[in-house]
């Protein structure tokens, strides 16, 4: 694809930049991103469309033509006109919890849906936590027979459920959801704890309020959804950042002492 002279960076990580240009949002990836995770964050985007999910669609896959990002993989979506939650919470911070019951919401009605052609949750946790080998073989033992013992577990779970990839249309038309690339079919309380692990993680202050809010809501205790935080901990290990290593390992170790 090309990019024109006049997109706007929207944001940068350590991966890749996302740009808004004209009416596409296209997130450019650097050569690190193997082009295979790329096509399957297009596909995941397809399946939850199928499954019935209000997301940004894909236009296109390539690589780009020219100028800075020559040669780097590229997905470029339909620009939705919106802010994200993030930056309406953090403006309106006097609203919180009727956001918090908004995201919790938005959340349980993505978890309702079946979508048993995703990648499964199981398989992509089991296989990030054998990656990590800073944890002790025995702990992650632990953590892959919690795993072995999950039944069922067909539902939609996002796997980077948080505020920013909430979308609020400015026409005032129902949210939308971005950011598919970790989608699995799985266990909703797995995909709870990933929430509020990541609020641990970028909002500490908003994880207890979370886990409440989604206690209720789901009907579900919060025991059931902690107990599968020290698995999704150990899993988020395997992206390697280490500015996150020694607070995730303590997410870990918390519940399992062998030392
Ligand atoms: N289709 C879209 N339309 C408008 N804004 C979007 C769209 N997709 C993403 N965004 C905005 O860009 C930000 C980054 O995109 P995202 O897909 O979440 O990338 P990342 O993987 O870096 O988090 C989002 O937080 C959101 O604010
Ligand atoms: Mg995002």
């Amino acid at each position: 694809m090309n990019l024109s002279n006049g997109k706007t960076e929207i944001v940068r990580r350590h991966n890749k930049v996302v740009y808004q240009d004209g009416n596409r949002l296209v997130k450019v990836y650097n050569d690190q991103k193997p082009g295979s995770d790329v096509f399957n964050e297009a596909l995941n985007n397809a399946r939850v469309i199928e499954a019935g999910g209000r997301v940004p669609r894909v236009l296109e896959v390539s690589q780009v033509k020219d100028g800075e990002w020559e040669g780097s993989w590229a997905i470029a979506f339909g620009y939705i006109p919106s802010r994200n939650l993030e930056q309406i919470v953090d403006e309106d911070e006097a609203h919180i919890g009727k956001y918090f019951e908004q995201f919790v919401r938005l959340q349980l009605d993505i978890q309702a849906a079946d979508a048993p052609l995703l990648n499964r949750q199981k398989d992509k946790l089991r296989r990030m936590i054998n990656k990590v080998k800073l944890i002790d073989p025995s702990v992650r033992y632990d953590l892959q027979m919690r795993l072995d013992g999950l039944k069922g577990g067909g539902k939609v779970c996002h796997g980077d459920f948080v505020p920013s990839n909430v979308l609020i249309p400015n026409d005032g038309s129902d949210p939308y959801v971005c950011d598919w690339a970790h989608v699995t079919a799985g266990i909703p309380e797995v995909d709870a704890a990933q929430t509020y692990l990541l609020f641990k993680v970028e909002h500490p202050d908003s994880a207890e309020r979370y886990l409440d809010v989604y206690s209720k809501m789901a009907d579900m205790p919060k025991q059931i959804i902690m107990n599968w935080v020290p698995v999704v901990a150990a899993a988020e290990l395997a992206r390697g950042r280490k500015q996150r290593e020694q607070f995730l390992l303590n997410q870990v170790e918390a519940v399992f002492d062998y030392h």
